[in-house]
């Protein structure tokens, strides 16, 4: 039994790194930014994951440094300090504090949370920076930027708005109109305007210096694309291999602001690094501050550098840092980089400006002292491979039908029958009865750490914990058919059935040692509940430990039981559904008092509402409109565009080049084939220098994501739609 490796669970090891080679764990976490709490979104994607990984590793007594800290530059968090009247500092104090106390209460275990705004973390970017630019990594390049006359600042893509050339909508974005969806640039905006004030918006020539990324094409196809294949999980692999074979450009590493690490050469006053060069380096120097061995984690070749974040943080993670740690030299590159997908809330993506979302620093008012299940259906509905979707009705389901009903439960009886039969005491092992079902309980025991073990290894969380509660299911099913407390009831006429009490409940508190060591790393809050009722030392939770059934001394008295967790009522599940349905009102009221937000616009692409009705138009209006269908028979990303792909067309008469807005909703090797919709009589347009000639019609959901509006089945290429 105990040998009888499931396929499932070869395949990962075939796919294991011999870690028995590494001598160090250096594990980050995503720097969140510090201007707004954190969600559970968040804690799904990124936080809870490399916690656990970070609290196996210690516990397997590896050399782990779980490093995480405050993102704090960046163009976000100025423009909400302009608008709430206060410093870029006061905000990041406020976030950075509140963030913090989030994580700890929650028990994320990092070693060191830092802050982005550190001296140390200056220090450390601008030799960074330094060292690059003396071996002469960066090109130096000047291009025109709108710039806000009145606010003396250059302005981001998105904090420009002017009228959409697609839709006329009076209020669309230098990056991307709302209303139809079109990706845009500044320049095609018809009178463009700050977001930021009502001062004249005027070009200023401007100097950045770019990192070469057109240059690390050989060495990330070598690492990524044939190195990583089998080691990678496949969302992450699959994106970083689109963004390769599209080829890559040259990024430009700083911006002009006075928020953020200086840029420190020569002509370069009223520059910072861009954020996302100084960010990832915030992990060197949250090491450095953590440790004085600092060097060891960043620069030995058996350090196994882990970086857990979400999906939309891939290209930064996977292509740009690791080519900024090639090309200064001397740092290990990243082993893995397991990236989650989103969590949505009752069905729709999270938005921080309608405030949709459950807020962890909430959530730890409303459930006092239960973090754990908050941690427990995060895990158990992870978004591992897919974007998934958090209910409080699921939230109550999981709780109620799987922690309380099947782990606490089986716990719960252990000890209370181990109090009314045996005295309160562990009782012997009796080998001389042991029947079938003992020797099968022992090596279930057996196999669920080999496989917690190696789905821990190979980053599947979920199917890891899932495989703790089957072993809480499996001896729950041995308790039952065991029946000790039917057994007690013949000890009068057979008082040598007391052994078989023994044995059931031995076996059973063994295999309660078990889960408490192998659900430490996911419900650590309720591994020390069960060390404290079992009268053990922290030092039993070592993973040395489980699998053994020899882990409590026979005799050895133990405490009552605790509860280890309560049901969640009816009522709690219709008061947090209320109570984002609130969120959103409120959120909505205040959007109407004032302008959107620009900083949270940016920081998301909140879910739609239903758009205004458009105005009426006659049947001959409609039949301008030369609707076919087409096939796509290429299509392929565009430089420098991240929303656009460029889509070749059989339209059955003529082939074309349409460019479409759906980069963020489909990658380009799934589409080829697909049949669509294209207004065929649209007049072409250039986009990045590119002709479109004709547009792709979709369907958009609630959600934002996007869906061909094509024919059910194969239609004639060319045909026309009415
Ligand atoms: O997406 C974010 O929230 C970024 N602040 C993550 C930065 S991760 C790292 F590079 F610092
Ligand atoms: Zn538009």
């Amino acid at each position: 039994m105990y040998c009888a490796v499931s396929v499932k669970n070869l395949s990962v090891l075939l796919n294991l790194q011999p870690d028995m080679d590494f001598k160090r764990y250096l594990i980050t976490a995503a720097l969140p930014y510090a201007n707004g709490p954190v969600h559970i979104g968040h804690l799904a994607g990124c936080y809870l994951p490399a916690d656990i990984y970070a609290r196996y590793q210690r516990a397997q007594k590896r050399d782990v440094k779980f490093v995480c800290g405050s993102d704090e530059h960046g163009v976000p968090i100025t423009i909400r300090a302009m608008k709430e009247g206060i410093t870029p500092q006061d905000v990041v104090d406020k976030y950075n504090a509140i963030i913090a106390d989030s994580f700890a209460q929650m028990g994320i275990s990092f070693d060191i949370y830092s802050r982005t705004s550190s001296a140390l973390h200056r220090e450390t970017s601008q030799a960074f920076f330094k060292k690059l630019y003396d071996d002469g990594v960066f090109e130096t390049r000047e291009s025109e930027q709108y710039f806000d006359e009145e606010k003396q600042t250059f302005l981001a893509d998105r904090y420009i708005v002017g009228t959409c050339p697609v839709c006329s909508n009076d209020n669309a974005y230098g990056d991307q109109c709302e209303k139809c969806g079109s990706s845009l640039s500044p320049e095609q905006l018809i009178n463009p305007r700050s977001a930021l004030s009502s001062g004249p918006l005027v070009k200023r020539t401007t100097t950045h210096w770019y990192f070469p990324l057109d240059k690390y094409e050989p060495f990330l196809k070598e690492w990524i694309v044939e190195g990583k294949k089998d080691q990678w999980k496949p969302n992450v692999y699959g994106q970083c291999k689109s963004w390769i074979d599209s080829g890559l450009q040259p990024r430009a590493m700083t911006r002009d602001s006075n928020w953020g690490v200086p840029v420190p050469v020569p002509g370069a006053d009223g520059k910072v690094l861009y954020v996302w060069f100084d960010a990832p380096i915030g992990y060197i120097s949250a090491t450095r501050e953590l440790t004085a061995q600092w060097s060891d984690y960043w620069c030995k070749e058996d350090t196994k550098l882990v970086h857990f974040i979400g999906k939309d943080n891939i290209v930064f993670h996977c292509i740009i840092f690791p080519s900024m740690l090639k090309a200064h030299g001397g740092y290990v590159l990243p082993d893995n980089v397991p990236a989650n997908e989103f969590l949505n809330i009752e069905g729709q993506k999270v938005s921080t400006s309608r405030n949709w979302a459950v807020w962890v620093d909430e959530y730890v008012k409303d459930f006092p002292d239960q973090q754990d299940m908050l941690r427990y259906v995060l895990c158990a509905n992870a978004p591992e491979s897919k974007d998934n979707d958090f209910t409080w009705k699921d939230f109550q389901d999981r709780i109620n039908n799987e922690l309380v009903s099947v782990f606490g439960n089986f716990v719960n009886r252990a000890f209370v029958l181990m109090h009314k039969l045996c005295n309160g005491c562990v009782p012997a092992l009796h080998t001389d009865v042991m029947d079938a079902a003992d020797h099968a309980l022992i090596a279930d025991i057996k196999a669920a750490k080999q496989d917690v073990e190696n789905c821990l290894e190979s980053y599947k969380f979920r199917d890891g914990l899932y495989a703790v509660v089957d072993l809480a299911r499996k001896a729950n099913k041995y308790m039952q058919d065991k029946e000790p407390w039917i057994v007690a009831k013949q000890l009068a006429a057979d008082p040598e059935k007391q052994k078989l009490i023994d044995n059931c409940l031995h076996l059973c508190l063994q295999l309660t040692a078990n889960l408490a060591i192998l659900v430490n790393p996911f419900l650590p809050f309720t591994a020390k509940k069960m060390c404290h009722m079992m009268k053990v030392v922290d030092r039993m939770l070592d993973w040395e430990n489980a699998g053994s059934t020899d882990l409590l001394k026979v005799n050895y008295p133990l405490r009552a039981p605790e509860l280890l967790f309560r049901k969640v009522e009816d009522a709690e599940v219709a008061a947090q559904v209320e109570k984002l349905h609130n969120n959103l009102k409120n959120a909505a009221k205040a959007m109407e008092q004032t302008t959107q937000q620009p900083e949270q616009a940016a920081a998301e692409s909140a879910a739609p509402q239903y758009l205004p009705a458009k105005p009426e138009i006659t049947i001959d209006d409609f039949a301008k409109i030369d609707l076919r269908v087409a096939t796509i028979l290429h299509a392929e990303k565009v430089e420098k565009a991240d929303k656009l792909l460029k889509l070749e067309l059989d339209l059955g008469y003529e082939k074309r080049t349409v460019l479409s807005g759906i980069a963020m909703h489909y990658k380009p090797e799934d589409i080829i084939g697909k049949q669509v919709t294209v207004v065929a009589n649209l007049a072409p347009r250039k986009m990045r220098g590119i002709e479109s000639h004709g547009m792709i019609l979709m369907a958009q959901n609630m959600d934002g994501s996007l869906i061909f509006v094509a024919p059910p089945v194969a239609a004639d290429n060319g045909g026309e739609v009415r």
